[in-house]
Order: structure tokens, then C-alpha cells, then sequence
């Protein structure tokens, strides 16, 4: 009863102030502005907790889940789709942790009876999206920035709206996230606030943050990235885990005490020297550079079939300074590496290679398919494509003792080990699940010889 009463005075007074709006071109601009500050004063209660949450794990799970049309305004139903998916979270925002920011300002907010939430989202139609938001009295300040677009994005439904206002406002600024918060107050110049509406804009129409600040993070590591590249999700990062302990791992021929966990006997029998890796598939080359910048005695070569791609990487591989031990290779799986099989033969390949299938890739979110390379998603009918083509030529380029890597998708995991284990080539099949207890890794270990 109650809620019906504040939603009818509320529609109310917005018809009212719908009615009256087009006299507010005659008001002084003060006025205008005034009544600005107040709207924004009743719709800046960012939604800390949900800022506060960890984006770097936003999750797989959140993914597939929109992706297959749990959440989202692009609902198609509402009972997930229990099918292979790829781990892309189209917005995936880099780790960080949000601080909880303090509220400067100390007035006790009217009760919505009289300033109904409603009427003061009205009055965005005058803040920083209209043409003419630059023309007002408002001074823009980081803190009022901020605010205003955490709501902008929140209705939006863009993910972690309030990191995704500032990780645009730190780009556009040149700072540190965390400097926002010692700046709170510090006004934002013209030049500044033009380049932040047009990205403002774009990320509205579901254009990824990433893309838009040209850089993300992974595996601790900020990296350079465009659109020629997928964005590197955080179930990633549990491949490279994986990769850096198998090479610090004793192999198995090394071991006097063979029948003890690699754990166990890691003084024993240790790796020793320069291990050699393979990372197919590298995209902006987040794999290969977390490898190499966390075990230096690993050699790597790269490859991937877009030269596009490879620019990226080797933008990333310059800042890290891993020239003399990173090699990029462009073409097609293995084919750069055949040239070479007399002398390359690998003690680890990893790979994330493409796996959504056709029937995955037309559900995906529009903030995927309409932004991230097809070439970097797509894996034919079933998603299979590629592993099918890796696991029938990996033997090759693999020493005894040598671990193949893969990252699969949510559900492949029994049918990529059977796909192992009918190469018959393996010793040891495991699938690994992700934090969120999905099918997210595959090792296999090459038979001693
Ligand atoms: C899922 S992305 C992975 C990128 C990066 N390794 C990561 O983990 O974020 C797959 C990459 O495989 C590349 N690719 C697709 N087909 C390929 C092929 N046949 N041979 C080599 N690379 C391929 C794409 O260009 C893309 O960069």
C-alpha cells in the first residue's frame, strides 16, 4: 500500500516536472544548475558493496551464465543451458580491490517522499551525456564524476559499473585508480571531459573497458591490448599457475624418489636448466610473458595465426624486456614450428585455443561477439576444432616427460580426455577445475619414452 502511494506521488511530480521541462531552456542557468546538484546529490549513493566486489575473479560462472542467458536484459530464457562455453566475460575488468571510498559530503539525504528517485534520474537528461554538458555551470569533479557514471553504467547494466567508471576516469586522466580518491575534489579540465564522454559513450554501447583504455591486467602484469586480441579472462591465469608449477616441478626422470608427490621431491630431482615452451594460441601474449617474466629459465615460442595479434604481443613482450626469451611466430597451430622440429622440441606446450561452438557463439553477449575476433572465440560445430587438430600433432613437438596444457571449456572436460587418451600418447590425463568448480584444465603428461 505504501509502496503503491510513493510510486503514484512519484509519478505524479514527473509528470509535472515532464510538463514544465521545456520552460527549463528559459531558466537561468543557476537555477538549472542547482537543481542539477541537488538530483545528483540524491542519486549519488554509489552502491559500494557493489563496487566493493573482487572483479578480478568475476567469474567464468557469471559469464557462461549471461552468456547463456541467465542475467542480462538479453534473457532468451531462464534456465541455463547446460553446454560447453568459453570463459569470456566480455567486461572483464583487471584485479584489483576497491577501497570504500568515503562519502565527502554530509547532507542528510531527503526522504523520497519529496525528492522521488525517479525525478532526480530525470534530471540526468541534463548532466554529462547531453550535448550540452559542457555548456552548464556544473564544475566536474572526479568525485562527481565518478558518481555520475557508476549510475550512467549501473542502468546501463554494464558490468562493475563503479571500476568501469574508474578505470575510464584514471585512463582519461593519466593516474592511478587510487588517486582518484586522494583527488576527489580536483575539478576535471574540458579537454579531459570530452575525451571521457566520448568513451563513455562507447561503453554504453557495450564496447569493452579494456578496449577502450587500451590495457588490462593479468597474471599481475599490465599489458597492452587491442581489439585484434581477446582479452585475457582470469581462468587464464589457473593455466599459468599450473604451467610455472610443472616447470619448477622435479621431472619425473630426475626423481630418485619416483613414487613421492612432484611437492615432495622438488629439492630432489628438479628441472635443471632452460626448459623449453610452446605457447600456441598466444593472443596479446598474456601467457607466454607471465610465464617467462615468473620462471627465467624458460625459452618460449609463440604463435598464433594473427599477425594482428602478434603486434600486441610483441608490444607486451618489449615492455617486459623478454626479447632474448620470448619468439613470436605467426601461422597456423604447430606449422611455424615444423621447420624447426629437429632442433624445438618442448618440455611444457600450453594452449588456449578457441572453443566456443556454433550454436555457443550466436548466444554470446553482445559486448563479445560484437567486439572480440571471431577467429579468437570460434572452434567449429562442436568447439572442437582446434583441440582435435593439436592433440593429433602434439606427440611430435613434445619431449618424454613433457606436459601438454590445455584450457577447456566448463563442461569439456570427458570429452577432451577422451580425446587424449585416444592419442595414446599420454602417461597421466587430468582435468582441473576452476575456482567455481568448472572443467577449466587439461594436462597431459608425455610417456617417458
Ligand atoms: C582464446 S584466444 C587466446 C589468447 C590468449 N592466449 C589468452 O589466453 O588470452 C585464441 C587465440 O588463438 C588464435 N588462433 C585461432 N586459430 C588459430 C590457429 N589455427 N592457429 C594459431 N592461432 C590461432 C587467435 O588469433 C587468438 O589469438
Amino acid at each position: 500500500m505504501n509502496n503503491e502511494l510513493l510510486t503514484s506521488i512519484e509519478n505524479q511530480t514527473l509528470a509535472h516536472f515532464r510538463h514544465f521541462s521545456s520552460l527549463f531552456t528559459n531558466f537561468p542557468s543557476t537555477f538549472v544548475v542547482s537543481a542539477l546538484q541537488i538530483a545528483h546529490f540524491m542519486q549519488n549513493k554509489p552502491n559500494f558493496r557493489k563496487a566493493q566486489m573482487n572483479v578480478s575473479r568475476v567469474s567464468t560462472v557469471d559469464y557462461e551464465k549471461k552468456t547463456l542467458g541467465q542475467r542480462g536484459k538479453n534473457k532468451p530464457n531462464s534456465n541455463p543451458i547446460q553446454t560447453q562455453s568459453n570463459p569470456i566475460k566480455a567486461n572483464k575488468m583487471p584485479k584489483q580491490t576497491q577501497t570504500n571510498p568515503k562519502q565527502t559530503q554530509s547532507v542528510v539525504s531527503l526522504p523520497n517522499l519529496f525528492w522521488p528517485q525517479s525525478l532526480s534520474k530525470f534530471f540526468l537528461f541534463f548532466t554529462f551525456l547531453c550535448p550540452g554538458y559542457n555548456l552548464t555551470m556544473q564544475t566536474w569533479t572526479i568525485q562527481k564524476l565518478l558518481n555520475w557514471m557508476t549510475e550512467h553504467f549501473t542502468g546501463k547494466g554494464i558490468d562493475s559499473p563503479r571500476l568501469s567508471a574508474e578505470l575510464l576516469l584514471s585512463h582519461v586522466l593519466a593516474m592511478e585508480r587510487i588517486e582518484l580518491y586522494t583527488r576527489f575534489d580536483k575539478p576535471v579540465a574540458k579537454d579531459q571531459l570530452d575525451r571521457l564522454h566520448d568513451l563513455v559513450n562507447r561503453a554504453g554501447r557495450n564496447e569493452p573497458i579494456c578496449y577502450l583504455t587500451g590495457k588490462t591486467e593479468f597474471y599481475s602484469l599490465q599489458l597492452e591490448l587491442n581489439p585484434d586480441c581477446m582479452i585475457p579472462r582470469p581462468e587464464t591465469e589457473l593455466l599459468v599457475e599450473r604451467a610455472i608449477e610443472f616447470l619448477r616441478a622435479p621431472t619425473v626422470r630426475n626423481s630418485p624418489m619416483r613414487n613421492m608427490t612432484r611437492t615432495e621431491d622438488v629439492s630432489n630431482g628438479a628441472r635443471t636448466g632452460t626448459q623449453f615452451v610452446c605457447d600456441l594460441c598466444t593472443g596479446c601474449g598474456c601467457i607466454a610473458v607471465a610465464i617467462a617474466k615468473n620462471f627465467p629459465d624458460a625459452r618460449i615460442i609463440a604463435t598464433d595465426i594473427s599477425d594482428a595479434a602478434l603486434n600486441v604481443a610483441a608490444q607486451n613482450i618489449e615492455k617486459y624486456q623478454l626479447k632474448d626469451r620470448i619468439t613470436l611466430l605467426c601461422g597456423d597451430l604447430f606449422e611455424p614450428l615444423v621447420p624447426r622440429l629437429d632442433v624445438d622440441k618442448f618440455d611444457l606446450i600450453v594452449c588456449n585455443p578457441p572453443y566456443v561452438s556454433a550454436a555457443e557463439y550466436e548466444k554470446l553477449e553482445k559486448n563479445v561477439k560484437d567486439y572480440e575476433p571471431k577467429l579468437a572465440l570460434f572452434a567449429g560445430d562442436d568447439g572442437l576444432d582446434i583441440y582435435r587438430r593439436i592433440i593429433d600433432k602434439v606427440d611430435a613437438f613434445l619431449k618424454p616427460d613433457a606436459a601438454l596444457m590445455l584450457e577447456i571449456g566448463y563442461a569439456q572436460g570427458p570429452v577432451i580426455k577422451e580425446l587424449l587418451e585416444q592419442a595414446g600418447a599420454f602417461a597421466e590425463i587430468k582435468i582441473e577445475k576452476d575456482f567455481h568448480d568448472n572443467d577449466r584444465i587439461a594436462t597431459a603428461r608425455k610417456m617417458s619414452s
